[in-house]
């Protein structure tokens, strides 16, 4: 009898290549770009989770703006969320919703907030971006799931998006031209204004251009 073996998802692959690294970080490898030439000066865990200075960054802003409410797209192994988590912590108040779409992962995660301490910061979801419902005026909104929706969920979201907060897109580089095209569409169609910073990955700073003052 032939034996098939069932192909990994890549989420899957990367979150097992994760767990043997244990946390060990590496040179970035996403390939050079004309924005970004020497990815190789940063510093990543693995190819899913947001490079390591973007996560000191997203910190840093959390503890700069002091947002009440954060909401996340692509909570992957919670890393980012529980990047979030430490700035919100240092703050004292807020919280980050996270949603994770892929029920796996999701649990994965949850085992990790679980165990850091940080949970009472955390809503963790198993829902998809394009599904999950929120309440509130969002402060600080993080797009990082799937790279084909990402207009789709910051369109979805914008509305509860407050004028004085962020947009954080990130895989906005040139390499990964999806994200990059989608945010030139919504800044050219006068919803968003962006900062491309040039990250490995890319990641796109913006804020909604509607009841700026
Ligand atoms: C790039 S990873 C997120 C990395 C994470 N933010 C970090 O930096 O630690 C993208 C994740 O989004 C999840 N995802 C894909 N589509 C989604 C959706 N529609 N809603 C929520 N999560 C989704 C994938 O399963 C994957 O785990």
């Amino acid at each position: 009898m032939r034996l098939f073996r069932k192909k990994l998802k890549q989420e899957h692959k990367i979150m097992l290549q994760a767990e043997r690294a244990s946390g060990a970080l590496l040179p970035e490898y996403h390939r050079p770009t004309e924005e970004c030439p020497h990815p190789e000066r940063w510093h990543m865990y693995d190819s899913m989770t947001a490079e390591a200075e973007v996560l000191e960054f997203i910190q840093t802003l959390v503890m700069t703006i002091k947002p009440n409410l954060i909401v996340e797209t692509g909570s992957f192994l919670g890393a980012s969320t529980l990047w979030i988590a430490k700035g919100l912590k240092a703050n004292g108040f807020g919280k980050v919703i996270s949603c994770e779409f892929d029920p796996v992962v999701f649990a994965k995660a949850k085992e990790k907030i679980d165990a850091s301490g940080l949970g009472e910061w955390i809503d963790l979801r198993n829902e998809s971006s394009l599904e999950m419902t929120v309440d509130g005026t969002i402060d600080l909104f993080f797009s990082d799931s799937d790279t084909p929706i990402r207009a789709s969920e910051i369109r979805r979201f914008l509305p509860q998006i407050s004028p004085n907060g962020i947009i954080l897109i990130h895989d906005a580089s040139s390499h990964l031209k999806v994200v990059r095209e989608a945010a030139f569409a919504l800044e050219r169609e006068g919803l968003l204004s962006c900062v491309f910073l040039p990250t490995p990955r890319g990641l796109v700073v913006a804020q909604k251009r509607e009841g700026r003052k």
